[in-house]
């Protein structure tokens, strides 16, 4: 079986393909105490990843390999995340009398029940959770399925890049990783974070620092970017450039950026009105909004007033150390596109038990 789930270890690096670049995050811990030691923003051509797909596998293993060069060198492996909607979980009950191949045998023949696949196609992982509340002779088992190709490809790439793939982690689970370090989220309350990053709007629910929603949307800012590098007349690298260094003339700014952000709102509002629509009752304490696309100006004032719930970026390093060697200001304008691969990272320190 591929390992979804992997063992608990120190020092691996969290590297979050996106389908505009690819981020690493190394952090380490000290009791309580996370520090961030490296990262790397590397961007990709358009046609390398496509829909959450790698598409030109050596590409990005290229992009992961400079990344890794950025951030210092060895590392003892690395964390992936596939998307998770490329992801079943369910959790099933077996005998406890199975153990070791057996139960690897038992839960196929359960997953095969259920899984829409055919089983070679999926890659399965399981993680035995306990004896079943109701029923001591069953264990509680968290079965993850996975199409083998995302998670596959995923491997192939970091692997490539010299670095050994530990873990393919899920992508919601790097998330509620992230929470853990910014807030403490009272007891049954909801909170969301939204990740809108060149082509993906995520909207991740939590409760009780538990994913209970998530979907995804097909809206980026790729739309802004391409809409500014076709009628502007500027390159695709000129436009990320000028993100980066807030250079965007003030006329880009009023006539194409300000109404992005309108549709922006509305994508979001969307996307509550699903989550409100699905059956999980409830109100959103907050919402944290991360990705590049966070680094809108106002967007979450706009929010909070258009939306009337709180909004914040999420920013996953204001309780960590920050290694000497970072630029903290560098840091503090990417820490919210870096909000996966840190999550990705904390994987070393935090394993998900149920
Ligand atoms: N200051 C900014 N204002 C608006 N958009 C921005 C800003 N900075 C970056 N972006 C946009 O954010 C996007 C990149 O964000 P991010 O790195 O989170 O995406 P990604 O992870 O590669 O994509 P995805 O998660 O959708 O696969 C690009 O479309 C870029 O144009
Ligand atoms: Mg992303």
């Amino acid at each position: 079986m591929v390992s979804l789930f992997g063992k608990k270890s120190s020092g691996w690096i969290g590297i979050d393909i996106g389908s505009s670049s690819v981020k690493l995050v190394s952090m380490s811990s000290s009791g309580n105490q996370r520090q961030i030691d490296s990262y790397a923003i590397v961007p990709l051509s358009p046609t390398a990843v496509i829909d959450g797909n790698i598409e030109e596998v050596h590409e990005v293993s290229g992009a992961i390999q400079r990344g890794l060069k950025i951030c210092g060198g060895k590392f003892q492996g690395a964390v992936v995340a596939v998307p998770s909607s490329a992801v079943i979980t369910k959790r099933i009950q077996v005998s406890n009398l199975f153990v070791g191949i057996d139960l690897e045998e038992q839960v196929k023949i359960e997953a095969d029940q259920f899984i829409p696949y055919p089983l070679e196609e999926v890659a399965l992982d399981f993680e035995v959770l306990g004896a079943a509340p109701k029923d001591p002779n069953l264990n509680d088992i968290l079965l993850v399925a996975c199409r083998k190709d995302a998670a596959e490809t995923r491997e192939d790439a970091v692997n490539s890049a010299g670095v050994k793939c530990e873990v393919v982690d899920v992508d919601t689970y790097a998330m509620e990783r992230c929470l853990t370090l910014v807030d403490q989220v009272p007891e049954g309350q909801m909170v969301a974070i939204i990740d809108i990053g060149a082509s993906t709007l995520c909207l991740n629910v939590f409760q009780t620092g538990k994913v209970v929603y998530n979907r995804e949307q097909a809206f980026g800012g790729n739309d802004l970017s391409q809409a500014i590098h076709q009628q502007q007349g500027m390159s695709m690298e000129e436009v990320d450039l000028a993100f980066r260094e807030n250079s965007l003339s003030q006329e880009i700014m009023e006539h194409m950026v300000e109404p992005f952000t309108g549709t922006v709102i509305q994508q979001v509002s969307r996307a509550l009105q699903f989550f409100y629509s699905s059956g999980i009752h409830g109100q959103l304490a907050k919402i944290y909004i991360c990705g590049g696309v966070s680094g809108l100006p106002d967007l979450c004032t706009r929010l909070t007033d258009e939306l009337e719930i709180s909004a914040e970026i999420l920013n996953p390093f204001d309780h960590c150390t920050v290694n000497r060697k970072l630029n903290a200001e560098r840091l503090n304008r990417d820490s919210a596109v870096l909000v996966k691969a840190c999550g990705l990272a904390l994987r070393s320190f935090i394993n998900r038990t149920t």
